[in-house]
């Protein structure tokens, strides 16, 4: 047994889930809850106690408890596995000791590169400039110690050589993106100059790199970036850092609702006036790791990006993102005459939250910028204007929505609606669906799909229903990804002399399967289904309800045979085909047999 499958066996899902997820019985062997992972109101979030896997079927995430603990604390494998073996008392063999103490030491080196650009600012007279500079742009002693904000001297190695005589290795302060080599790679210099230092924490708070603003009047001002930042390293993964976010998690859980800026000054201003559901992208482009991030904790975003060019187009690239995440998503309005949050909650914080109070859904938000931005007068105007909006039309698959924005932006542009609709829905709509997740639940929308899902249910729970109707596993069942599934539990079925179907074995195969084919569903959601809805039915209730749907599926199949023949009879009788016809009529009559039998 390798130590992942002996933590698993020593761990139970269900005490796991618990510390995140009030649950309650579902009836069989389940446990249900408000899912942590999207904001709903009724519990769609299952857990099994029996078999050690959970499911939601509101926004289709499943897994067994190492990907719950790794989206929860959002962590990696190897993070979940040591906290879990940690707790269920197994010991982990060393499996990669030098990764975990180069870890550890750039952590302490960047620990303690914070306290030194700390107490830089405070000494005098290194940090007076510095100082002088924080309490000109109006920042508090208060938020100075709660983000742990900085100095980093004039001087091109004192952070290098206070570290190195705390007995930091240089290839540590080099790994940790602290100390820079020199060209004959003899001497190393500091990265940071003459730079405010804010540090980069995680969700825990960890110092993980640094971000750096140029002191106004620095001599290197005119060279170099205004910010220069920590580069990619093993602890500091810039796509996914939410700056702030140690500050500001509490917050945004309790009103399931961020705000996001782009500059780490933006989102310390926030805090300081009070506003602390608040963090910023920090550095980069807003990401969709960052995404995966915000959304376990809130179902609500708004982007407060920089009122100039370059913030806006941020802010429009990040909208189909968010949008495609499931978060809500909504975009805050400067006040006019503003460059960033931080300008205006310095005038008055009260701006910025009425401006939060009243942010626009993003989809209004576009549909104004992109007809603000053209001359209405001009019909050429107005062909630009719905030609930027293709792509925001493209993630409005509702049609309600479609054509209620269709109508608005119709409305605006003086237009017809159908002029709207064909310039702004490209004919080639369908390629848009490509880059499909891969899928979790199978999806379940007509009458024979929900017989077939909840068919496959019951065969899956019991052997001997799974023998009775395994002759069902055929063209009967919807075709798609149940049908897919349904051949396949049939073959395994076959293949394994019989093998019972919800041993490990099996869920080993089908992952496999899955990994081979990742068209395939989830089989976990089905297996749920039991217990969502029919926890308390005994054994002949469960075996009729397998039957009906068996037999109902028939039906179906049969019927859908008959319209063909139908169809086909139709046709050959106009073609004088007697043969035919003949021949046809006979099938006809043994179905029409079969449906009233
Ligand atoms: P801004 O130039 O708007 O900076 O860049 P700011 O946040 O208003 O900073 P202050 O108020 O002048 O101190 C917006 C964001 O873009 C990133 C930073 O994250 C910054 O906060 N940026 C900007 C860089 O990473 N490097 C740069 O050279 C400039
Ligand atoms: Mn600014």
């Amino acid at each position: 047994m390798t130590a992942s499958e002996e933590v698993k066996q020593k761990t139970d899902l269900i005490d796991v889930v618990g510390e995140y997820v009030r649950l309650q019985p579902a009836g069989g062997q389940s446990l249900r809850g408000l899912c942590p992972f999207h904001g709903e109101k009724t519990p769609s979030f299952y857990a099994h106690r029996d078999k050690q896997f959970w499911h939601c079927f509101g926004c289709g995430e499943g897994g067994d408890v190492y990907t719950f603990y790794q989206k929860m604390e959002n962590v990696d494998f190897r993070d979940a596995l040591k906290e879990l073996a940690r707790r269920a008392g197994v010991q982990l063999p060393e499996f990669d000791p030098q990764a975990d103490s180069e870890r550890a030491a750039v952590l302490a080196a960047l620990e303690d590169a914070a306290r030194f650009f700390e107490a830089a600012l405070k000494h005098a007279p290194t940090g007076d400039r510095a100082r002088a500079y924080l309490a000109k742009r109006g920042v508090k002693e208060e938020t100075l110690a709660e983000f742990r904000i900085g100095y980093a001297p004039a001087s091109w190695d004192a952070m290098v050589k206070a570290l190195a005589g705390k007995s930091h290795p240089m290839d540590k302060l080099v790994a940790a993106g602290l100390a820079i080599p020199s060209d004959k790679n003899r001497s190393h210099y500091d990265r940071f100059r003459d730079r405010i230092m804010i540090p980069l924490r995680d969700e825990k708070g960890t110092v993980v790199g640094f971000t750096g603003r140029i002191m106004p009047d620095s001599a290197e001002a005119e060279k170099t970036g205004k910010y220069v930042n920590t580069p990619e390293t093993i602890v500091y993964k810039k796509r996914r850092l939410v700056y702030a976010l140690d500050r500001a998690k509490n917050q945004i859980k309790k009103a399931d609702f961020a705000v996001l800026v782009e500059g780490n000054m933006d989102a310390i201003s926030s805090h300081e006036a009070g506003v602390k559901n608040v963090v910023a992208v920090s550095g980069t482009a807003f990401s969709e790791d960052q995404i995966d991030v915000l959304k376990r904790y809130c179902s609500r975003l708004a982007l407060a990006f920089d009122a100039d060019i370059a913030g806006q187009n941020a802010a429009s690239r990040a909208l189909p993102h968010a949008w495609k995440s499931g978060l809500q998503v909504m975009v805050v309005v400067l006040p006019p005459g503003f460059k960033d949050p931080d300008e205006v909650i310095r005038k008055d914080p009260e701006l910025w939250r009425k401006a939060i109070s009243e942010a626009r859904d993003m989809i209004e938000f576009s549909v104004e910028r992109a007809i603000s931005t053209v001359d209405l007068k001009d019909p050429y105007g107005k062909r630009k204007a719905l030609e930027s909006l293709k792509p925001i039309f493209a993630l409005l698959e509702d049609p309600v929505l479609r054509d209620h924005w269709i109508h608005a932006v119709a409305q605006r542009l003086a237009l017809g609606d159908d002029a709207v609709r064909s310039a702004v829905i490209s004919a080639a709509a369908p390629a848009q669906k490509q880059p499909q997740p891969r899928p979790q639940a199978p999806k379940i929308d007509s009458r024979e799909e929900r017989l077939a899902t909840r068919l496959l249910a019951l065969m899956l729970h019991d052997p001997e229903r799974f023998k009775a109707h395994v002759s069902a596993l055929d063209d009967r069942i919807p075709e798609g990804e149940l049908r897919t599934l349904a051949k396949l539990l049939s073959a395994y079925y076959t293949e394994n002399a019989k093998a019972p179907l919800l041993e490990p074995p099996f869920f080993a195969w089908y992952a496999n399967a899955r990994q081979a084919d990742p068209t395939l569903p989830a089989v976990e959601p089905i297996l749920l289904l039991m217990d969502r809805d029919m926890p308390e039915w005994t054994e002949d209730q469960l075996a009729e309800e397998a039957s009906v749907c068996a037999r109902e599926l028939e039906k179906s199949a049969v019927k859908k045979t008959e319209k063909e023949l139908l169809g086909a009879l139709a046709e050959a009788e106009q073609r004088g085909d007697r043969a035919a016809s003949t021949h046809i009529a006979k099938r006809l009559e043994a179905i029409a047999k079969r449906l009233h039998n």
